[in-house]
């Protein structure tokens, strides 16, 4: 039994999502630099932030997306096959879907996320807005391989990764992610994702280091959730939350410093802090058009047609499954 399992052992009751992120997070506070992943930022708490991080003034990119989306949609729908099944890969708030599902006829929606209650909830709520349309919510983490539901084996598939989430991979796992989606979707599929642009670092700045505090919040809210599901004694009081923008690699870091030396208990184990330590908990990367179709043709995918909003702040791409 290696370390883990021992500290695993000890700690009562775990379904199969709690085991997965404890092993992350002991992994994660045992490197040097230290680090959590931002796919952990989202229980109820955190999702519930993440909205309103959404509404914020300084927070461009969800508004920015939004109005590609309306403005696009007529061209989008010309591209969509008729009866195309959606798979959405990490479907939250379902306020860009139902742009699509407004201009595009599509017959089944296929909503991907790690938190199937939340999906349950907005999935009753598409159904009773779009009557004609099958919703088939998938629990699970669309980082790994899943399998589609079978009742749309036989209909055109079209992905749909908004928001910029490929951002937080690395390159290469975002080249990594999408050849696994479209090995998933399969030859001839569609994808529709939101990439968000590099653009001036003081817009880039204000944006992950809003004036109310709502990112810090969010950030910070990664503790907390450690502390509750894992047992652990993180003082949210003695970390700060610090956001920078590491130009030589194109993309926002987010990090937790710690205010002070410490230690902190998660499950049966101790984790020092240095004053000044940082828990590195997200990365944001922000492409130039040309690097991220060179990134698509690179993973198996043909760029067919890519918009921005007026500013290029914020990029809408489709692309098809090449052979
Ligand atoms: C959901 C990953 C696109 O990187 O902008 C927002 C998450 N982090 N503010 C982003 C986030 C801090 C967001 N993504």
């Amino acid at each position: 039994m290696n370390v883990h399992a021992a500290a695993l052992g000890k700690a009562q009751r775990f379904d199969e999502q709690t085991t997965a992120f404890a092993g992350d997070v002991l992994d994660g506070l045992a490197q040097h630099p230290k680090r959590l992943a931002p796919k952990y930022f989202y229980d109820a708490a955190g999702s519930e932030l993440f909205e309103q991080i959404t509404l914020l003034p300084e927070y461009y990119p969800t508004r920015t997306e939004l109005g590609i989306l309306r403005d696009r949609g007529r061209e989008i729908s010309v591209i969509v096959p008729k009866g195309a099944a959606l798979v959405e890969f990490g479907a939250g708030a379902t306020t860009k879907v139902r742009l699509l599902l407004n201009e595009c006829a599509l017959s089944a929606y296929i909503p991907v996320d790690i938190s199937g209650d939340f999906l349950k909830g907005q999935a009753e709520a598409l159904r009773r807005d779009f009557p004609g349309l099958d919703v088939y919510p998938v629990t699970a983490d669309f980082t790994a391989p899943f399998a589609l539901p079978e009742a749309i084996a036989a209909m055109p598939k079209v992905g749909f990764f908004p928001g910029s989430t490929l951002g937080n991979f690395e390159p290469h796992e975002a080249c990594a992610f999408l050849r696994s989606a479209r090995d998933i979707l399969g030859q001839g599929a569609l994808m529709v994702i939101g990439v968000d642009l590099e653009k001036d670092e003081r817009v880039l700045y204000e944006a992950y280091n809003d004036a109310a505090g709502v990112t810090a919040r969010f950030n910070l809210n990664v503790l907390h959730r450690i502390n509750r599901e894992l047992g652990g004694n993180f003082d949210l009081s003695a970390f700060t939350h610090r956001a920078i923008y590491n130009r030589e690699r194109h993309r926002i870091e987010m990090h937790l410093i710690s205010r002070k030396a410490q230690s902190v208990r998660v499950l049966a184990r101790s984790f020092s802090f240095r004053a000044g330590e940082s828990i590195h908990t997200e990365c944001s990367y922000k492409y130039s058009l040309d690097r991220f179709t060179a990134l698509a043709r690179g993973s198996g995918w043909k760029p067919l047609k890519s918009w921005t909003d007026a500013a290029g702040m914020f990029s809408v791409h489709a692309l098809v499954a090449s052979d």
